[in-house]
């Protein structure tokens, strides 16, 4: 599906984004691995969530029917374009998933390969899942996913006991599950995927199991199993969880993607409006995209109104600027907005001067390249972006619009329609479809904020 965006709107007003991918892995895992009822509301659509409810469909007989529901209702397939995305605003009935869980050890073995589809976050997570069954799996992924790096997750894993096997270094994960013992470890990156995967391990295995981040990641596995009474502390960046612990059922309405609304808010800044997003996850390792933001002028202000599952929710207006400016994002900083990278670059192409996302060698291995397949978008669009060793410069100015490509990553494709918004011609994105991979209904959402953008096929 291409995209025309035909600049010269605000882009103004109030409107919900979908439920926070990074959280609904993980309740999905934790629902189905739970012993007991599970009601969660507020599930977006999203491919990637899409693909842990299928592949967890064929490991938790208990939970089968509901999620092979959920996950049938929300990826559909689209007969014009021929291909599976979703720009529907999705309904209350496809948001909400109630199953009925008997514990981890209730799973069961499935014959052939599970299918992560693009989504890095449900084969590094599931890893940690089957890790202490006494099966095997093998998961795959798509091309993209294919390519990226999985020894960071095998390699602890193993240490706690279970025999995984990468394909030098990559999918497939070949997986044979074992009782596991607690362990110390430092993973080689900073990464919330690999930690969540070892504390998942960690609450099957027998004793402690700790985690030491350097530099602070999303701490949703965290919040959760802690919510959810499990004995887990945290100090001075170590995470321990003590292990066996088996975690009952529970209820929970996912808070609205930050890392979606970071779109939203660059769109507003970049047209001059101003919006507000009700019920965003503003859990605080999430924000500092917020913080970034207002080093480049946007006034950003947040209420916190509730917390569900250990999340806080709130409502966040956004838009305004105030003396719009390049930024400086040094490396230390990258882990924490790994995903509003693109955002930021959005916002980057039209702040006058020179922005620095410094030490964002991480970005080479996500959904694509995306150090590459940032400059290349943005100069499509006639802006001027380079990489410097792992930096990534871009020089915020006129943005006369052209033809670029999603290069088949959602986040790729949503921040070239974003930067679009406010150039000075029209331009034509290509390959938006993968938007529905994190935020599905971003073209809809657009035209209720009053874009001027025209799906083609
Ligand atoms: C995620 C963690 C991040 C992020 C990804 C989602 C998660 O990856 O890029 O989109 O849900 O844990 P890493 O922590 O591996 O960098």
């Amino acid at each position: 599906m291409r995209l025309l965006v035909t600049p010269g709107r605000r882009i103004s007003g109030r409107v919900a984004v979908p439920g926070d991918k990074s959280i609904s892995h993980r309740w999905l895992l934790l629902g189905a691995t739970a012993d007991g009822e599970v009601r969660i509301e507020g599930l977006p659509p999203s491919l990637d969530v899409v693909s842990t409810a299928e592949c967890l469909a064929r490991l938790a007989p208990t939970a089968r029917p509901a999620l092979e529901t959920w996950a049938s209702r929300s990826a559909v397939t689209d007969e014009r374009h021929g291909s599976t995305w979703n720009d529907e605003p999705s309904t209350l009935d496809v948001q909400r998933l109630e199953l009925h869980g008997e514990g981890r050890g209730a799973l069961e073995p499935y014959p052939d390969p599970l299918g992560c589809g693009n989504s890095g976050t449900t084969m590094r997570l599931l890893c940690g899942v089957v890790a202490a069954s006494s099966f095997l799996t093998v998961l795959v992924g798509d091309a993209s996913l294919s390519a990226r790096p999985m020894e960071r997750v095998a390699r602890p894993l193993r240490l706690m006991g279970a025999n995984v096997q990468t394909a030098d270094g990559h999918p497939p994960i070949t997986i044979r599950g074992a009782p596991l013992r607690g362990v110390e470890v430092e993973p080689s990156v900073p990464s919330a995927q690999v930690k969540g995967a070892i504390l998942l391990a960690g609450a099957a295995a027998e004793g402690a199991t700790t985690v030491s981040e350097t530099v602070g990641t999303r701490d949703h596995t965290e919040r959760a199993l802690e919510a959810l009474g499990a004995p887990l502390t945290t100090a001075g960046g170590r995470i321990t969880i003590d292990g066996p612990f088996q975690h009952g059922g529970f209820t929970g309405v996912v808070p609205g993607d930050l890392s979606s609304a970071a779109f939203l808010i660059a769109a507003a800044a970049i047209t001059g409006g101003e919006l507000t997003l009700p019920w965003v996850g503003v859990n605080p390792s999430r924000l500092h995209v917020l913080e970034v933001l207002r080093r480049m002028g946007v006034i950003v202000e947040i209420r916190v109104e509730g917390e569900e599952v250990g999340e806080p929710v709130g409502t966040i207006r956004a838009g305004a600027v105030d003396g719009f400016r390049a930024v400086e994002v040094a490396p230390e900083e990258l882990p924490l907005v790994i995903d509003e990278v693109p955002a930021l670059v959005a916002l980057a192409v039209h702040a006058p001067g020179r922005s620095r996302f410094a030490g964002a060698g991480e970005l080479r291995v996500k959904e694509s390249d995306r150090l590459s397949t940032l400059v290349d978008g943005v100069r499509s669009l006639g802006g001027e972006a380079t990489v410097e060793g792992e930096d990534l410069l871009v020089r915020g100015g006129r943005l006369p619009g052209g033809s670029a490509s999603s290069a088949g990553d959602h986040r790729i494709g949503i921040a070239l329609a974003v930067a679009s918004l406010a150039a000075t011609g029209p331009s034509m994105i290509d390959g938006m479809e993968a938007a529905a991979v994190s935020f599905p209904g971003f073209v809809r959402s657009l035209i209720e904020l009053g874009a001027d953008v025209e799906s083609r096929t």
